[in-house]
C-alpha cells in the first residue's frame, strides 16, 4: 500500500511544549518506553510511589498469564496491597497536597445560563455524603450500582461514592434504550439504581425517570430483577427549569422502591471512612459490544487502572497544574470514566464536565466553552469535528483560542481533512493532535503520542505508550516484521488492561485470547509503516463504529428481526461524511408483506427504541434474498461492497446463488 502525499508530512512538537514537558523529546520518550519493558517493576512501582497505600503490595507489580495453551488468563497488578481509588483521587489531594480550594470540575450545563465551580473539598464532601447514602440503601463492598444519568455533577459524586464504599459502579449511557439499560442491570444483578427526573439534551427533553422505570419493569417481567431502591435525582426541576410551559414533565413515582436525592443527601453525613480493598478488587463494570449481539460486562479493577489512567493522562496531555483541561465525551463510555474522572482527578487536574452538545444552543458552543474557561487541553472525536467543520471557520473566527496548547481525539481513525481542520483551524497551527487509540478494554490509551516528543503524521497513532508492546500477525498467526499490516495484538498486559468479562471468563479468553495463543486481540486491524508508526485501518470482526461508538452487526440484526414484517437481517457499515461510518440494513421481508416507506420508517424506530438513537439506521434496503453460502453463512464482504456500490465483486464462487447480487444491486439505496 503506497502512503498518500499529504499523510507523508510530519508535524514536529512546537518548542514552547518542550521547556516544562514531562517526556520533552523523541529520545526521552525511547528511554522511559524501553525501561517500561526492560524492568516493569521499578518503572511502575515508582508510579505506585506518588499513591497511598494502606499496605504495601506483597506481590510484584505485574503478573500474568497470556496464553491459553499454559492456563486460565489472568492479570494482576499489586497483589496483597490495600488502597482505595476514592482516597487517591480526592482525599489525598486535599488532605496531603492542599488542593482543597483548586476547582475539580467547572459544571456547563446544557444551557449556557447553567453552571458552577466545584472545588476538590466540595467534592469529596459531596461523595462521602453520597456513599453514607449509598450504605444507608444497603449497599455493601462488592455490590454493584447501576448509574444512568446525565452529565451532571452527581454522576461523579455517584462513581466515586461506589468507589469508596467498594460498591462496583455499572454506569449505563443515558442515551441507551429502556431495554439496553434492563439488559446491563440483569447483567450486572444490581441492588441500586441511581439516575434522574429528566435532562435538556439540547432542546429535546428526556424523561429519564420514565425510562429508567420502563426498564425497572422490563427486567420484573423477566423475573430477574435485583434492583431494590432507585435514587432519583432533582435535575431537571431544580436546574433546568425555566418557567416555560414546555418544561412540564411528569415523574412517575412509586415511593417503595423511589428515593429523592436531595431529601437523602441532606441529612448525610460528611464523614466516610474509606473501604479499604485489595489492589485486584473489581472499580467497575462497563458494558461494549460484543460480536454475538449480547453486550460484555468489561470489569477493571482498582490498583492498575488507578496507575494506568493516571500516568497516560499526565503525559499524553502534558499535564501542568494551571492546565484547564476538557474532554467532551460523556461519562457513560470509557473515555469518561479514564479521562474525565479517574485521570484527572488522580492527577489534581481542573476539568470541564459538559452536560451539552456541540451545536446548542449555537454552532459555536464549543469554541465559547474554551474561551469562557480557558481551556488548555482539550479531547474530543472525530465525529465531533467532522460536524463542527461543515459550519466553516466562521463560528471559530468569534472566540479567543489562544489558550489553547494541546488537541486530542479518540474514538474511531481520523481522516487526514478533519485532522488538517482540527490542528489549522482549532489549534491555528500551534498545537499537536494526538491522536489515541484505545479501547474499553484496555482502560486507558495503548497507542498514542506525547505531545512534546512525537513527531506526527495526520492518521496515526504513532507509537505505543509505556509498558506498552504492540505487535501486528497475518491470518496464521506470524509476526510482521517491519513494514505490513494484519491483526493488532499486545504481547503483554499493562496495569490498566481489563481482568475479565464480567460473570464469564470464558467469553473473556474465548474473545481476546484464543486466536493467537500468547496474544491480546484488539479486534483492529493495524499497518506499521517504514517508521514504525501504527495506523489503526479499523475493525476486522463484525463490530461497527458509528460516532465513535462500537456496535455488533448481530445486535443491530436482533432488533431488525423482531420486527413482524422481518424474516432476515443483514447489517454492514458504509463510510458516512459525518458519523465516519453508518448503519445500512438489508432486510428479507416474510411472504407477502409489502416493503415500502412506512415499513422503512417502522423498522428504523425499532431499532432506535431497541438500542438508543445512536443505532438509528441510516438505510434500510428491500432484500429478497441474502448472498449466503452453500453453507448458509452471509457473506458481509459482498454486502459492504453493495452498500459501498463497489462494482468489483471479485470472487463469487463460494455463493449458493450468484443471481442474488445483481438483484440486491438493483434495488441498492443511493441517499439515505
Ligand atoms: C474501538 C474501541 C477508546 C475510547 C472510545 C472507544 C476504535 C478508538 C481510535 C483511534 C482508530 C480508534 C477502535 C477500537 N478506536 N480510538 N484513535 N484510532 N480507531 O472505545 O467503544 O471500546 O471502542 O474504537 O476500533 O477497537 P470502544
Amino acid at each position: 500500500m503506497v502512503v498518500p502525499e499529504s499523510q507523508e508530512k510530519m508535524y514536529y512538537p512546537p518548542d514552547d511544549l518542550k521547556g516544562d514537558a514531562h517526556v520533552p523529546d523523541f529520545n526521552s520518550y525511547l528511554a522511559l518506553y524501553r525501561k517500561s519493558l526492560e524492568n516493569p517493576e521499578a518503572f511502575w512501582k515508582e508510579i505506585a510511589d506518588e499513591f497511598s497505600w494502606k499496605k504495601p503490595a506483597t506481590g510484584p507489580m505485574l503478573q500474568y498469564n497470556f496464553d491459553v495453551t499454559k492456563g486460565n488468563i489472568y492479570v494482576k497488578c499489586m497483589e496483597g496491597a490495600k488502597t482505595n481509588m476514592c482516597y487517591n483521587v480526592l482525599d489525598r489531594l486535599v488532605k496531603e497536597r492542599n488542593l482543597g480550594e483548586k476547582v475539580a470540575y467547572y459544571w456547563e450545563g446544557n444551557s449556557p445560563d447553567h453552571h458552577m465551580a466545584i472545588t476538590y473539598r466540595q467534592l469529596l464532601s459531596q461523595v462521602c455524603r453520597c456513599a453514607n447514602v449509598l450504605k444507608q440503601m444497603g449497599v455493601k463492598k462488592g455490590d454493584r450500582v447501576s448509574i444512568y444519568l446525565p452529565m451532571i455533577p452527581e454522576l461523579v459524586y455517584t462513581m466515586l461514592a461506589c468507589a469508596r464504599i467498594g460498591a462496583v459502579h455499572c454506569i449505563v449511557f443515558a442515551g441507551f434504550s429502556s431495554e439496553s439499560l434492563c439488559e446491563r442491570m440483569v447483567d450486572a444483578q444490581s441492588s441500586v439504581l441511581v439516575t434522574a427526573d429528566g435532562v435538556y439534551r439540547g432542546e429535546k427533553l428526556i424523561n429519564l425517570k420514565q425510562i429508567a422505570d420502563e426498564a425497572l419493569e422490563k427486567c420484573r417481567e423477566k423475573a430477574s430483577s435485583s434492583v431494590t431502591k432507585c435514587l432519583v435525582i432533582k435535575h431537571h426541576a431544580l436546574r433546568t427549569k425555566s418557567g416555560a410551559a414546555c418544561n412540564k414533565l411528569q415523574t412517575p413515582w412509586d415511593s417503595d422502591c423511589d428515593v429523592w436525592w436531595d431529601e437523602v443527601m441532606r441529612d448525610s453525613p460528611e464523614e466516610c471512612e474509606p473501604e479499604w480493598l485489595d489492589a485486584e478488587d473489581p472499580l467497575f463494570i462497563l458494558h461494549t459490544s460484543g460480536s454475538t449481539g449480547k453486550p460484555k460486562g468489561v470489569l477493571h479493577t482498582v490498583a492498575g487502572y488507578l496507575l494506568y489512567t493516571s500516568l497516560t493522562f499526565k503525559y499524553v496531555f502534558d499535564h501542568h497544574h494551571d492546565d484547564v483541561y476538557w474532554c467532551t465525551a460523556d461519562i457513560g463510555w470509557i473515555t469518561g470514566h479514564s479521562y474525565i474522572t479517574y485521570g484527572p482527578l488522580a492527577n489534581g487536574a481542573t476539568s470541564v464536565l459538559f452536560e451539552g452538545i456541540p451545536v446548542h444552543p449555537h454552532v459555536g458552543r464549543f469554541w465559547e466553552i474554551i474561551e469562557k474557561y480557558k481551556v488548555t487541553k482539550f479531547y474530543t472525536a472525530p465525529t465531533a469535528i467532522r460536524l463542527l467543520m461543515k459550519y466553516g471557520r466562521e463560528p471559530l473566527q468569534k472566540y479567543d483560542l489562544s489558550s489553547l496548547r494541546i488537541l486530542g481525539t479518540v474514538g474511531e481513525p481520523i481522516n487526514p481533512e478533519a485532522w488538517q481542520w482540527y490542528h489549522e483551524v482549532v489549534g491555528q497551527g500551534r498545537c499537536p493532535v494526538v491522536d489515541t487509540f484505545w479501547q474499553t478494554e484496555t482502560g486507558g490509551h495503548v497507542l498514542t503520542p506525547l505531545p512534546a516528543a512525537t513527531p506526527l503524521k495526520p492518521g496515526s497513532a504513532t507509537f505505543p505508550f509505556f509498558g506498552v508492546e504492540p505487535t501486528i500477525l497475518n491470518e496464521h498467526g506470524e509476526e510482521l516484521e517491519g513494514e505490513g499490516e494484519g491483526y493488532l495484538v499486545f504481547r503483554r498486559p499493562w496495569p490498566g488492561i481489563m481482568r475479565t468479562v464480567y460473570r464469564n471468563h470464558e467469553r473473556f479468553e474465548n474473545t481476546y485470547f484464543k486466536k493467537f495463543p500468547g496474544f491480546y486481540l484488539t479486534g483492529d486491524g493495524c499497518r506499521r509503516d517504514k517508521d514504525g508508526y501504527y495506523w489503526i485501518t479499523g475493525r476486522i470482526d463484525d463490530m461497527l463504529n458509528v460516532s465513535g461508538h462500537l456496535m455488533s452487526t448481530a445486535e443491530v440484526e436482533a432488533a431488525l428481526t423482531e420486527h413482524p414484517a422481518v424474516a432476515e437481517a443483514a447489517v454492514v457499515s458504509r463510510p458516512h461524511k459525518v458519523k465516519g461510518e453508518c448503519l445500512y440494513c438489508f432486510v428479507t421481508l416474510k411472504d407477502s408483506r409489502e416493503f415500502n416507506h412506512k415499513l422503512v420508517e417502522e423498522v428504523k424506530r425499532l431499532v432506535r427504541e431497541k438500542i438508543g438513537p445512536i443505532a438509528t439506521p441510516d438505510f434500510i434496503q428491500n432484500a429478497p434474498a441474502l448472498p449466503k453460502t452453500r453453507s448458509g453463512k452471509i457473506m458481509r464482504r459482498i454486502l459492504r461492497q453493495i452498500a459501498r456500490n463497489e462494482k468489483d465483486l471479485g470472487d463469487l464462487s463460494a455463493l449458493a446463488d450468484p443471481k442474488v447480487v445483481e438483484e440486491l444491486f438493483s434495488q441498492r439505496c443511493e441517499a439515505a
